[in-house]
């Protein structure tokens, strides 16, 4: 019987812990704190710090079966999946760790065990590779293993630098790293490859099956080689290889978890040949895909989000030349769930978003993937050579959305090349025009413009003198101004803030010594220059001195608002998630709006959460600290920084207790005790994906608390009670008039039924039937109905014909008892008044309802219906 992924999972996991080894869940995708990592590429990941001596745990041995992601970044295997037996983008590391425990005799033997007595590997069959200069670990896997010499390979520096090895593993440029152990398995002589270090090595006849990473060093960026505290261990060995070996086949993709992820991207996409390459390519990508989504990655242009959304693009290509029509991708979830949801929860409780995001994605590509294709079919059999421009290639990244890999994708399947260089000129003309037209604030005269520096002062200071350095005009330059509305004016320092970073700009006022009052209601930033829009009584002239002094209670407004909008951002990514990043903002001395990725409404109960929390630190009072420091430092503390925003290399780092910490210039509160109290307004969908939330702050807050309760309280009085029971009070009125309403409907019945008693007497007498035929005051439609059975229970035969006019509409109703149905049929009846009177209608023989419009014509038509029914009863 063959073993199936999750029980080779389990085996290895239930080893190592019988070897005294704590069992570790696989950590996110997304390495913690490491700005050096795209993705975690390595069960040793999670333990970097272990390693280098900088994290202590309570275990020195431990085990995990780690999800890791190699697409991007050093460790890239993405432009391979589909083309070889081996290569995912996603896959599952088994792996063992000892943090200055055992070394390198226990790691083999342990490695030994497992392999030859747990899943019993023929010994027969596997090779061995050590660093060139390793004695220690050959005469391990020699003396004390027993492996022939001849399988046991030396491989030295083969790649051109010291260090650059197959032997010698590094989690990236810089980090834990050191020579290296690898076992092979021989998968026999009908496939075409030679052993490690010959030169038909890419085969795919022998393949790693287990690397085991002697860490004794950390790699600095300078190349330095640092000896770690301990030596340890690091290994890792992909389930998808030892499954295959297992499973008795040769390549990945006929394991367990692959074949039920092809079978179910054939049926997803229509394809009749399971061995369709495409079909592996969706098949890879769903899992990382989904899993780089379970760890909080969106779709974007940037960083991991482009990566992910690299990745679905190229399935989504896939699926396409697979035949799919319309979105397929995302059907894939559930069956990947199916097969790997109880190994990592994490995955089924997410099924559903997983499923929305990438149904999101696939629709918004496909609209423009098939024109893309066709212009790179086209271009395909009309260029000469076997290279792509660069220029197409651009055009069909920023047009159709085609990331390169994509284009690079379809061309190496038929051979061509593309012109990366090209590619890269054309990327880098877009930036500079983007740049160039983001220079022009929106709200301005994009001709304004000033050469001056102001220096800031409004950190620490709320007013000073300054020099009027220039004043602008109606836009234009000008060296003295007199009694004027809208001027700008820029001085050699100031205490007001420009706007920026969402903050708005400050107001006060400017004076100088003759007496001239300038009212500053905004300042904007001109370059390096702070402009100050004033309305001047009295004259300014360039050079003059004056005193600058902002409204003070006004900035203390914004700067509560500020540092508000920090902790909130910080409180959406713990409550919603990391995928949570900001898209807008903008604080003013009211309130503050804050915008952010999300693709759903945030529930009533998050928002409560958010908003607790947000209050939570508030109480804790801590001080809010800013330090300037070089931004990959920043980065690397984990400061959140924008997308798209430019930074200088020495950015202004903000932190709030360890809650919060964030690159900003903006004014801020000393401690977050200042901010008073913070309370939502509102939250509302303002794009696809990307919500809003507005709140306020301080005084803000408190008068907004209290307009609630005023509210509150006129409810409370006019229901008479107390606000605390206004929930129950309301309901109750409002039970109350449903029970009131149904009570009038009953009024109105019983008085129809009356009504109807003494209609009765006006009825007539024809061959023995009662003949009713009459108009009625207005009444609805729903009572004349109950008025008609009220009268047709009255009379053992006859026939009974109603109109009325309510609202302009007439409705007519027959009723006929059931002995003289052969002679009128009520739904013949009403309908062919009903065509006299300009309406439609009809029905059963014994009771029909219709209407009509022309109410001019109802009386005729009243006498008409009456002489038709003794016409057909006689
Ligand atoms: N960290 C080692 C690898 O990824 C075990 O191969």
């Amino acid at each position: 019987m063959t073993m199936t992924s999750a029980s080779i999972r389990r085996a290895f996991l239930d080893y190592f812990a019988s070897k005294q080894h704590q069992i570790v869940p696989s950590s996110s995708l997304i390495p913690g704190n490491d700005a050096t990592l795209l993705f975690t590429n390595a069960g040793m990941v999670q333990f970097k710090d272990v390693f280098l001596g900088q994290d202590q745990r309570n275990y020195n041995r431990a085990v995990s079966a780690q999800r890791c992601v190699r697409a991007g970044g050093k460790h890239n295997d993405l432009e391979n999946v589909g083309y070889t037996a081996r290569h995912h983008t996603f896959f599952e590391m088994l792996g063992n760790f000892s943090f200055g425990d055992y070394f390198k005799q226990e790691a083999i033997a342990y490695a030994w065990e497992f392999l030859t007595s747990v899943v019993k590997l023929p010994k027969e069959k596997l090779w061995v590779t050590v660093y060139e200069t390793d004695d220690e670990a050959y005469n391990i896997w020699l003396k004390d293993v027993g492996v022939p010499a001849e399988r046991i390979i030396r491989i030295g520096d083969n790649k051109g630098a010291p260090y650059a090895s197959d032997n010698f593993w590094a989690m990236g440029d810089t980090g834990p790293c050191g020579p290296c152990t690898e076992i092979f398995y021989d998968h026999g002589a009908h496939i075409w490859g030679g052993p490690p270090g010959s030169a038909e090595e890419d085969g795919d006849r022998y393949i790693e099956i287990w690397n085991i990473v002697f860490m004794q060093f950390n790699r600095h960026s300078d190349g330095r080689m640092e000896q770690l505290p301990k030596p340890s261990v690091d290994t890792g060995m992909g389930l998808e290889r030892i499954a295959a070996i297992l499973q008795n086949v040769h390549s990945n993709y006929e394991i367990d978890i692959f074949v039920a992820l092809i079978n179910a991207a054939a049926e997803a996409t229509g394809a009749q040949d399971l061995t369709d390459k495409s079909l592996r390519v969706v098949a890879d990508h769903i899992r990382s895909c989904s899993f780089l989504i379970v760890d909080g990655v969106q779709p974007s242009n940037e960083g991991r989000g482009y990566v992910l959304r690299r990745i679905v693009r190229r399935a989504v290509r896939h699926g396409n030349k697979l035949g799919a029509k319309g979105a397929f991708f995302y059907k894939l979830v559930a069956a990947l769930v199916s097969q790997m949801g109880e190994a990592y929860p994490e995955l089924a409780e997410k099924q559903a978003v997983i499923e929305k995001i990438l149904k999101l994605e696939e629709d918004q590509f496909g609209k423009t993937l098939e024109r893309g294709l066709a212009i790179l079919e086209e271009a395909l059999t009309e260029i000469e050579g076997t290279e792509l421009p660069g220029e197409l290639v651009f055009k069909l990244y920023d047009t159709y959305g085609f990331p390169v890999d994509l284009t690079n994708d379809v061309a190496r399947e038929r051979n061509y090349t593309i012109d990366q260089a090209g590619f890269d000129a054309a990327m880098a003309q877009q930036r500079k025009r983007a740049q160039q037209a983001s220079n022009f604030g929106a709200d301005y005269n994009a001709s304004l413009s000033s050469n001056q520096h102001t220096e800031f002062t409004g950190y620490q200071h709320e007013f000073g003198n300054a020099v009027v350095l220039e004043i602008l005009h109606d836009g234009q330059p000008v060296n003295s101004l007199t009694d004027a509305e809208h001027a700008l004016v820029v001085l050699d320092k100031t205490p007001f803030y420009a706007e920026s970073g969402g903050q708005m700009g400050d107001s006060g006022k400017l004076t100088l010594a003759n007496g001239s009052v300038l009212n500053v209601t905004d300042t904007i930033k001109l370059g390096k220059a702070f402009a100050h829009k004033a309305n001047i009584s009295g004259t300014i002239t360039v050079g003059d001195k004056v005193n600058a002094q902002i409204d003070s209670a006004r900035r203390a407004a914004i700067k509560q608002n500020h540092s508000a909008t920090h902790l909130l951002h910080a409180a959406l990514r713990k409550v919603l998630g990391e995928h949570v990043s900001q898209k807008g903002s903008l604080v003013g001395p009211e309130r503050l709006r804050f915008d952010f990725s999300h693709f759903e409404a945030v529930k009533p109960e998050e928002l409560r959460t958010i908003e607790q929390l947000v209050n939570q630190q508030i109480q804790q009072n801590n001080v809010l600290q800013t330090q300037l420091m070089p931004i990959e430092q920043a980065k690397a503390a984990g400061a959140m920084a924008l997308f798209g925003e430019k930074y200088d290399d020495e950015v202004r780092v903000l932190t709030m207790g360890e809650f919060s910490i964030e690159l900003c210039g903006g004014t801020h509160v000393s401690r977050t005790g200042d901010i008073g109290v913070f309370k939502i307004v509102s939250e509302a969908g303002i794009a696809s994906g990307v919500r809003r939330i507005e709140a306020v702050s301080g005084t803000g807050a408190i008068l907004h608390i209290q307009q609630l309760e005023q509210q509150a309280q006129q409810v409370a009085s006019a229901l008479k009670g107390d606000v605390l029971s206004i929930g129950e009070r309301v309901q109750q009125a409002l039970e109350r008039s449903k029970q009131l309403e149904k009570e009038i409907d009953q009024l109105k019945n019983k008085l129809a039924s009356q009504a109807g008693a003494s209609l009765l007497e006006q009825a007539e007498q024809v061959s023995g039937a009662t003949v009713l035929v009459s108009q009625l005051p207005a009444i609805e439609p729903k009572a004349l109905r109950t008025m008609l059975d009220e009268l047709k229970n009255k009379l053992s035969s006859g026939v009974i014909f109603l109109a009325t006019v309510n609202d302009d509409k007439i409705s007519l109703i027959a009723g006929v008892t059931a002995d003289l149905t052969g002679k009128v049929h009520a739904g013949q009846l009403v309908g062919w008044v009903a065509e006299q009177l300009g309406g439609k209608g009809g029905g059963r023989p014994d009771m029909a309802q219709a209407g009509g419009s022309d109410i001019a014509a109802l009386p005729a038509a009243i006498v008409a219906a009456k002489n038709l029914i003794k016409e057909k009863l006689s």
